[in-house]
């Protein structure tokens, strides 16, 4: 049992280490961004455990600082970061007051990676940082073409940046697609199912970029699995919006059937069209 007096100091010990990080948190925001309306907002969005780990992630060399965010969806931010070679990288940050992890969670329960998960709103957007990283390094190691990822910590993930001069590459609806441009996201998602052994599950013109005639898959938070008991279901309905999409750019696109086939590898079968929106 410790003296009374030695666990009063330090208890004033850690306040005052509390303290002290705290006052580099708010030190860190103003190095971490350089713009002042951004970083009032990044005060407001991030708890200050967010803050934390971007600070030791910062620390750490991953970025040297941020240059405002790319995008802000309803559960996760993505900013532009610079790092110590000058190199531009991807933040993507899941917001941990997010409501809307709880209607994904069917994408985790049933995958077999993922057995044990916390379901408090921290733990959630933790899991999906965590779940994001492992589904880029599991297709690129398969060949698939997506942002290198680099590391995460935490609800924060660092990848490269697709884009020139820190401008993002355009997203499939803003480019003029081709013929080939359908023929390379089906060898991707082949090559995805057959060796990473995942379904994307929020397949798009929005999650595809293109970057001087080069398609780039990302956004792999939602990926499966392919033994998660609904990975073929989510797999059809990745066709299905993939097949909408080039039909109505006026391309011509492989039957459904087809391609599921083709994509799993699995026999052709008459297979009903979902309908599901993303
Ligand atoms: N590695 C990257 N390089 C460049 N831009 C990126 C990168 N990752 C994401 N972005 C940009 O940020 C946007 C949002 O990224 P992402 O789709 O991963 O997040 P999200 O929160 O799921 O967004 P949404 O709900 O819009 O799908 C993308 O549409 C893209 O413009
Ligand atoms: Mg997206």
């Amino acid at each position: 049992m410790k003296h009374l007096r030695e666990r009063d100091e330090e208890g004033e010990q850690s306040l005052q280490r509390f303290h002290v990080t705290a006052e580099r948190v708010d030190r860190r925001d103003r190095v971490l961004l350089k713009n002042e309306e951004e970083r009032s907002v990044f005060e407001e969005v991030f708890d200050r455990q967010t803050l934390m780990i971007l600070y030791s992630m910062s620390n750490n060399g991953l970025f040297s600082y941020l240059n405002g965010a790319i995008s802000s969806g309803k559960e996760a931010r993505v900013y532009w970061g610079v790092d110590e070679k000058n190199a531009n990288v991807a933040v993507k940050i899941y917001l941990v007051a997010s409501s809307d992890y709880k209607k994904r969670l069917h994408y985790v329960v049933g995958d077999p990676r993922f057995r044990k998960i916390r379901k408090d709103s921290r733990g959630i957007a933790e899991l999906w940082a965590r779940k994001e990283f492992i589904n880029l390094q599991q297709a690129e190691m398969a060949g698939v073409r997506v942002p290198h990822p680099r590391a995460f910590e935490g609800n924060v993930l660092v990848m490269d940046f697709v884009g020139e001069d820190g401008i993002r590459a355009p997203r499939l609806y803003e480019t003029k697609v081709t013929k080939s441009d359908y023929e390379s996201i089906i060898r991707q998602l082949r090559l995805l199912y057959s060796k990473a052994k995942l379904v994307h599950c929020d397949i798009s013109e929005f999650n595809i970029l293109k970057l001087g005639g080069e398609i780039i898959l990302f956004d792999f938070g939602s990926g499966v699995s392919i033994e998660h008991p609904s990975a073929d279901e989510y797999l059809k309905r990745d066709i299905g919006n993939l097949n909408r999409f080039f039909s109505k750019q006026g391309i011509r696109t492989i039957t459904e059937e087809k391609l599921f086939a083709r994509i799993s590898g699995k026999r052709e079968r008459k297979i009903e069209a979902t309908g599901a929106e993303q």
